[in-house]
């Protein structure tokens, strides 16, 4: 295929594929596409394995890292707090109120995965990272690899990160909800903006990606967009060139994926699931998350649940009680698992089998095609 994305990242398919699992970055590199590592977990070390690991397998096709780079956060104007005073600012009654939850489900005060080493597979991660100063040293090793891509999320990325990024040739995208971070992204000098409907899974707004991608391409032209949120198929995809996008970005598809790390008892409620078992909450990070919803997201959208905290605060509060839920999950039969809300966007209901990475993007490739010559004959009788 030929647009202005395959063009610029030299890909045979402008498919683009987010993902926390290095083994389907570089799966879907393999396959033609374009993965993309979200890194914003990950620690400095595990970063590095996972990218010199990426490296091997991909022998010099194009791949790329992503980050949250958000710039409304509690003590963004001193360009970041100390992790203690932050854990401070934490009320009693939110501790409290996940404490009597978690009590609820019989899940023990102490028990949290312990963190698995870094490059293994299901490699614990690390608390969500916000400030520019936990994000610096990831950067520092993800441009220490030849990665083509650098995406932000929440955010504008810096001046010094696009101009570091330029002058390595790296490609700089980032994504945007509204028609107003579209173009406060194209003032910055990204080269990609990515345009993400409100249907996706993790961070979203509450834009559809129908309405979004074409109020975007325009505004932001001659800058290439891609169209993010909803998008599994080829069908979607075909319908996203149509709206002007020049490719694919898609996150919740690979989660279901033979690659996927996703534990196995989360993979088989996303294929049970079906598009309106997802909510948006603030309840894991403070800004509004699609996941799939649980006792834990009807818990704190009860009337007596405390308001969620904003970022980064709800996540310092829930990244430990979220791991607790996770180690007892696994065991066979455990309630825990009605407290699991994977992040998740609504295509979880086209979701109804694993297949291999790299066949989800020869079948989306193959269904474009059909679907383009349907709509083709349309025109043409
Ligand atoms: C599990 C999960 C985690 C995500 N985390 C991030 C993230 O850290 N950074 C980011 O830019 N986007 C993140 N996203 C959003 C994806 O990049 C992508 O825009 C979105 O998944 C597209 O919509 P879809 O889920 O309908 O495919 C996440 C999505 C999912 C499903």
């Amino acid at each position: 295929m030929k647009t202005p994305a395959t063009e610029m990242l030299q890909v045979e398919y402008p498919i683009f594929a987010f993902s926390h699992c290095r083994d389907v970055v570089a799966a879907v590199t393999g396959a033609g596409g374009f993965g993309v590592l979200g890194a914003v977990a990950h620690t400095p070390e595990q970063l590095e394995a996972d990218l010199a690991w990426i490296d091997e397998q991909v022998h010099g096709l194009p791949y790329g890292v992503d980050l949250l780079m958000p710039r409304k956060f509690v003590g963004a104007e001193s360009g970041g707090m100390d992790r203690g005073s932050l854990r401070d600012m934490i009320p009693l009654e939110h501790r409290a109120f996940l404490d009597d939850l978690l009590d609820r489900y019989g899940i023990p005060p102490q028990e949290a995965k312990p963190p698995a080493p870094a490059g293994t597979a299901g490699q614990q991660r690390a608390a969500l990272q916000v400030d520019p100063k936990s994000m610096a040293p990831l950067i520092d090793v993800a441009f220490r690899h030849p990665i083509k891509l650098i995406a932000s999320a929440l955010g504008s990325p810096p001046d010094w990160l696009v101009q570091d990024a330029h002058q390595r040739g790296i490609t700089v995208a980032a994504l945007a909800g509204t028609v107003k971070h579209a173009r406060a992204h194209a003032a910055v000098g990204v080269d990609l903006v990515i345009a993400q409907g409100t249907e996706a899974g993790g961070h979203t707004g509450d834009v559809s990606t129908l309405v979004l991608v074409p109020q975007v391409v325009d505004a932001v032209a001659p800058v290439p967009v891609l169209a993010a949120g909803g998008i599994a198929t080829g069908r979607q995809m075909a319908a996203s060139l149509a709206l002007g996008a020049a490719g694919v970005w898609c996150g919740s598809v690979w989660l279901t994926t033979r690659e996927s790390e996703t534990p196995p008892a989360v993979k088989e409620r996303m294929l049970a699931a079906s598009s309106e078992d997802t909510v948006r909450t603030r309840s894991f990070t403070g800004k509004p998350c699609r996941v799939l919803r649980s006792q834990w997201t009807i818990a704190w959208e009860a009337p007596d649940a405390p308001a969620p905290l904003p970022m980064p605060l709800q996540s310092m509060l829930s990244d430990r009680p979220r791991r607790r839920v996770e180690a007892v999950a696994e065991r066979p039969g455990s309630p825990a698992v009605d407290l699991l809300s994977p992040f998740i966007g609504q295509v979880v209901g086209q979701m109804n089998a694993v297949r291999p990475a790299r066949q989800v993007v020869l079948d989306m490739v193959d269904e474009l095609v059909d679907a383009w010559m349907t709509v083709d004959k349309f025109l043409a009788d």
